[in-house]
């Protein structure tokens, strides 16, 4: 083989290995060219036209540059196509009829993840060094000192709403409506799953307990909605038992175990399971992670294991052992997207 000819081989091999990573470094700048083309819903208003980048910053009162700068990553990215004969723009064909026909749904879910995005930026933070003390790590760090928490509720909430809207159908189909006294949500943050379930079971006092700051956080998130009004919030913490009751009749402790270690995700369950009255319910809600699911949730376990010291997204089988191991009776596992619920009962 020609000598230049492998030199040449082992360039193009160095290249591709460097545009794959850097490619990954600076990804955000796709996300974010999105997140601005649904801002300004440039989808929507080329619609089923042809248009000009003018005639596009007319309809959407964006500033020309911008539109082209953008309608530069829509043709990038084989959203639009550029029609060079009328200098003019639109939806490529192929994808146009389900970009239309869904808009509003691919609106939501993209924008939800500008929020992630900024959660992720707002969080990230050296990772060398192995021994660096949990509570100087950002996710203990801004629930214990309280700084972007609010951002970081809405987002919670925006992610868990149809999770929370799903779950509080489904036990209302399984459990009567005057089936539990008393009911808590432990870590509840923003309330979106107290405040349905208080309307799924309305004689139940619902409680949620968190740390003080997101306490307060979540009273700024739900100002003015008159269903928290009927939820009891209290500040707690679900290490301390003290901090709570001892007699519900269901705890509900979703997306909470994933911040800790496997003795404390021990603990905590343990803690649930002392404040329950016999025969009563606890269900934990969790991101689903098992290796042979393809809804493996592998960004949000990176995530985690950055911005955590210790935690880490306990898989369904490491969570199904420790409930094993509490004696609990399994009693329903729910499964919705890449949420699975697991129903124990004491
Ligand atoms: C990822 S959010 C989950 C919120 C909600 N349960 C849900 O599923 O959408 C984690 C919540 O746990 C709370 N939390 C963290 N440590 C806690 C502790 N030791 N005691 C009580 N709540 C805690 C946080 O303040 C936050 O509201």
């Amino acid at each position: 083989m020609p000598h230049g000819n492998y030199k040449n081989r082992k360039e193009i091999q160095m290249k591709n290995i460097r545009q794959n990573l850097i490619g990954k470094a600076v990804a955000y700048r796709d996300s974010m060219a999105l997140f601005w083309v649904f801002e300004l819903d440039l989808i929507k208003h080329l619609g089923a036209s042809n248009l000009t980048a003018q005639a596009l910053s007319d309809a959407s009162k964006a500033h020309l540059s911008k539109v082209h700068a953008l309608l530069a990553f829509m043709v990038e990215v084989s959203l639009v196509a550029h029609n060079l004969e009328d200098n003019t723009f639109s939806l490529k064909a192929e994808n146009s009829d389900y970009l239309l026909e869904n808009y509003a749904e691919l609106k939501d879910e993209a924008c939800y993840f500008r929020e992630q995005l900024e959660q992720w930026v707002n969080l990230s933070f050296p990772v060398s060094g192995t021994d660096a003390d949990d509570s100087e790590l950002p996710e203990s760090k801004m629930f214990n000192e309280g700084n972007g928490l609010v951002e970081y509720l809405r987002m919670v909430k925006n992610a868990n709403k149809a999770h929370a809207e799903f779950l509080a159908d489904n036990f209302k189909d399984i459990f009567p409506s005057d089936m539990f006294n008393k009911v808590l949500d432990l870590g509840g943050g923003h309330g979106a799953y107290s405040q349905l379930i208080k309307a799924a079971f309305p004689t139940a006092e619902v409680q949620l307990v968190d740390l003080p700051n997101t306490v307060a956080a979540s009273q700024e998130i739900n100002k003015g909605n008159a269903a928290m009004d009927q939820v009891l919030m209290k500040v707690g913490d679900a290490f301390d038992t003290s901090t709570y009751d001892n007699n519900y009749d269901l705890i509900l402790m979703n997306d909470l175990l994933h911040s800790f270690s496997h003795e404390n995700k021990q603990l905590l369950v343990r803690n649930c399971v002392e404040s329950l009255n016999n025969g009563g319910y606890l269900a934990i809600s969790k991101v689903k992670h098992a290796f042979t699911e393809k809804e493996n949730n592998f960004n949000l376990s990176i995530k985690l294991n950055v911005n955590t010291g210790t935690g880490y997204l306990e898989s369904d089988h490491e969570l199904e052992n420790i409930l094993k191991a509490q004696n609990l009776a399994l009693y329903k596992v729910i499964s919705h997207g890449h949420k699975v619920t697991y129903i124990v009962r004491k």
